[in-house]
């Protein structure tokens, strides 16, 4: 969003809607909790954890198998919520979600399947210098098996990707080019959108890692033009264990299933069985019920606070953070992108992240340190680990300020 377009949208109240997440009411260490660790999870508002156990106190019940009232209001529910997600990504019908328990199923539920049934002996495997592990292991796992190689666009010190390298990657035989939107350990933001029309040209797919762009950026899996786009709901104020693919209905009707069971058929028999339609084909067993009915009300959450206005305070906050950590002698940021969002990764001079990460929980400061599941990364800045404050809509200033102070102490103690 420009800033002219973020500034003509009323400001959003993160002080009030603080109100809404039970846990950030508490303290830890004897200080008012300052919650910095939204990339690894997010908080809970009341109403998803209302929706979280209303399904529990009232519905309990399995879904898509039972004629009695708990199980269609369970079964309603549950389809209510993908519903909600597929308008929220802006995708073409309900078919197109399937329920995961996140964004690392939802990528090995691609490479498992599309990419069995794709990937030959000699084709290329796309990715970036800046993925998050569950945006590697699987690709390797599947250009082992096939005799594909994987192909690695570089990035620069600043954490940009370098664009001009993707189209000599796309000039062998590519198949799928697999990126994350945000980068988890750097913050920075790819223009995916472009990143899937040269993917497209050149005849491959696209899949998007979405599991830091969904809390953060309005998404629009059309306006994209991704063929996969995998988040997680535990990093969405939904809860654990609950996360969705969105994928191109013309792909997912060509992709073998992924898991086999119940649910996911619509008749066997030992001869031959013939699966269910879309997008049950790919949802086996008895699904997290509860977490899929409460990442709609999540999904509900997001939306009324609105995500432009989230993204333009969380753009806000990334200001501010930046500034106030640049003034501290000695800390040196990771990732320093033109397009960031939500994440501020750093080194301090003469303090090891885990020590410093101890020192900041002391003064009530989560967030978190090490490798960040993203290890090239680490090796490309040449460090083991770094220090990441990550934000979300319900963090203010006055927290930034916080850590600032809090490092400067960490620092004291530790010279
Ligand atoms: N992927 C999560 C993180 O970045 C766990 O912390």
């Amino acid at each position: 969003m420009t800033a002219t377009a973020a500034a003509t949208l009323p400001a959003l109240d993160a002080q009030a809607l603080r109100a809404d997440f039970p846990a950030l009411q508490q303290t830890v260490h004897g200080r008012p909790l300052v919650y910095l660790d939204s990339a690894a999870s997010s908080q809970t508002p009341r109403r998803v954890l209302d929706a979280l156990l209303g399904y529990y106190e009232n519905d309990r019940s399995n879904v898509h198998r039972g004629v009695h009232e708990l199980s269609q209001r369970a079964t309603d529910k549950y389809e209510s919520a993908r519903i909600r997600l597929q308008r929220f990504l802006n995708a073409s019908g309900p078919e197109e979600i399937v329920w995961t328990r996140g964004t690392t199923e939802s990528i090995n539920l691609v490479a498992a399947t599309w990419g069995r049934a794709n990937v030959r002996a000699g084709d290329d495997v796309i990715i970036s210098a800046m993925e998050h592990h569950s945006n590697i292991v699987p690709w390797q796992v599947l250009c082992q098996e096939k005799g594909a190689n994987l192909r690695i666009i570089p990035m620069s010190h600043a954490g940009e990707l370098r664009l001009s390298e993707l189209d000599r990657l796309l000039s062998g035989r590519p198949r799928i080019v697999a990126v994350t939107q945000v980068s988890n350990a750097l913050g920075t933001v790819n223009p995916v959108r472009e990143i899937a029309e040269r993917a497209h040209a050149a005849g491959a797919v696209c899949l998007v890692d979405g599991a830091q762009a969904a809390p953060h950026l309005q998404v629009d899996v059309r306006a994209l033009g991704c063929d996969f786009f995998a988040l997680s709901g535990h990093k969405m104020c939904g809860p654990t264990g609950i996360g969705a693919l969105y994928a191109r209905r013309a792909l997912l009707e060509e992709m073998p299933p992924y898991q086999t069971g119940g649910d996911m058929i619509s008749s066997v028999r030992f001869e031959k069985t013939v699966y269910n339609e879309l997008p049950y084909r790919f949802e086996a067993g008895t699904p997290m019920i509860a977490g899929a009915i409460a990442m709609g009300a999540a999904v509900d959450y997001l939306e009324n606070v609105g995500m432009e206005r989230i993204a333009a305070h969380e753009a806000d906050l990334l200001h501010h953070g930046t500034e106030r950590l640049c003034a501290i002698r000695g800390l040196r940021l990771i990732g320093t992108a033109r397009d960031k969002a939500s994440v501020l990764s750093f080194e301090v001079e003469g303090a090891h992240p885990a020590d410093l990460g101890t020192l900041l929980d002391r003064q009530g400061i989560a967030l978190r340190v090490g490798h960040h599941c993203a290890e090239p990364v680490m090796r490309f800045y040449g460090v083991a680990a770094t220090t990441r404050a990550s934000l979300a809509f319900y963090n203010t200033r006055s927290d930034l300020d916080a850590l600032g102070a809090a490092i400067e102490t960490a620092k004291e103690i530790l010279a």
